[in-house]
């Protein structure tokens, strides 16, 4: 079985490669050269939206760094707006980019484009979000995500004490309220991350150790369209009323990103629950290690998030749009976890890790991802 998914996968990506070296060529200001200089070659660079820092993070990082090799670069931001990912990445292919990076708003919005990009002979590489539902992409670099969901939980675990850190049984014993959040459902990660998440937490849901008083445990029911923090702030506030209004209180909050974390935690506050954990706000998860919730973390306020150094998957994208353009496969670690439906694409996996407060200086600053000031301030 194994094998012969490998097979289906080397096939699809040896297809995508002579359509690349065909059409690169031709687009690439005509000079008909397949390895031609990468100061001849255009790559457009789709990210969602710039309301979310990670994105502009990444999308820095990617641009900087292809540039650092010296190709031209057009990095457009959608404003979460679907229609205008479309069109931005149809002018791209219109104007004869030689390759597409793309971090969709809807994972499953985009095969028209991407067949117009297959047809034009440019190569797509899907950048951490997977595009559903089209043969038409090529690679994927991204993080391990399902991991992800697995060390939201994790730190969940350990911030109610229910497990040590380092995975040893914890001394609480619960049992504990707890409630769910998920990001947006047209966004493929959403998935993996609940299902890590979800995978983890079951036992100790199965065993009466974690209660979701609101009932709310599929993610139809706790999914947050386009990851919007006010969206979450609404949820959180709604849960409070119809479920918490007997007294009881709420021990933590299993949250799939930053943003969603800091609109709970606002619910929160507004709530009476206090201004920190040690005066009385449960325990918040989080993810993508934004400035704002470093500060947050360092302040005692939010638990924890998930580090996923957006350097490094810039390093990877730019490494596999080189190995495109200069005619070769990139290097794929995972063939086999990454269906969108038509086929499974070849990807490339990162890994992330667990922020906590203790843990801020050796993860976030050391590696200067964000100094000192940064975490003080909470700006970038
Ligand atoms: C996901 C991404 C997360 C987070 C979220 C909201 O696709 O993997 O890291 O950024 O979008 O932007």
């Amino acid at each position: 079985m194994k094998s012969i998914k490998f097979a289906v996968v080397a096939g699809a990506l040896a297809l995508g490669l002579a359509a690349c070296s065909g059409g690169g060529a031709g687009s690439s200001s005509g000079s008909g050269d397949e390895s031609a200089d990468p100061s001849d070659q255009t790559i457009g660079v789709a990210m969602p939206t710039e309301t979310s820092e990670r994105w502009i993070a990444d999308g820095n990082a990617v641009k900087s760094q292809l540039e650092d090799a010296g190709y031209t670069v057009d990095l457009q931001y959608a404003a979460d707006d679907i229609p205008t990912q479309s069109q931005q990445i149809d002018q791209m292919i219109t104007k004869g980019v030689d390759l597409l990076i793309v971090a969709s708003i809807d994972g499953t919005a985009l095969a028209n484009q991407l067949q117009a990009a297959a047809d034009a002979g440019i190569p797509v590489i899907a950048y951490d979000r997977l595009i559903n539902g089209t043969e038409n992409v090529d690679f994927y670099v991204t993080f391990d995500n399902y991991n992800v969901g697995v060390q939201q939980a994790t730190s969940l675990l350990v911030g109610l004490g229910l497990m040590n850190a380092d995975g040893s049984e914890g001394t609480a014993t619960g049992p504990f309220n707890v409630e769910l959040f998920a990001g947006s459902l047209d966004d493929n990660n959403a998935h993996f991350f609940f299902q890590g998440a979800m995978d983890t937490l079951q036992p100790f849901i199965d065993d009466g150790t974690i209660v979701v008083k609101s009932g709310q445990t599929d993610i139809e029911q706790v999914a947050t369209l386009r990851w919007l923090q006010e969206t979450a702030q609404k949820r959180m506030e709604d849960l409070l009323t119809s479920s918490y209004s007997d007294g009881s209180k709420v021990d933590g909050v299993l949250s799939p990103y930053d943003g969603i974390s800091r609109g709970i935690i606002t619910a929160l506050q507004n709530a009476g629950y206090g201004d920190s954990i040690e005066a009385g706000l449960p325990i918040v998860t989080g993810q993508d290690a934004e400035i704002a919730s470093v500060k947050l973390i360092n302040d005692g306020v939010q638990f924890s998030t998930i580090f996923k150094d957006t350097r490094k998957l810039a390093e990877q994208a730019v490494t596999s749009a080189e190995s495109f353009l200069q005619g070769d496969e990139p290097e794929a670690n995972d063939t086999e976890t990454y269906d969108n439906g038509v086929k499974v694409v070849p990807s490339y996996l990162l890994e992330s890790d667990i922020v906590y407060q203790d843990n801020i200086q050796s993860l976030l600053i050391d590696s200067g991802y964000w100094t000192e000031d940064q975490v003080a301030s909470g700006q970038a």
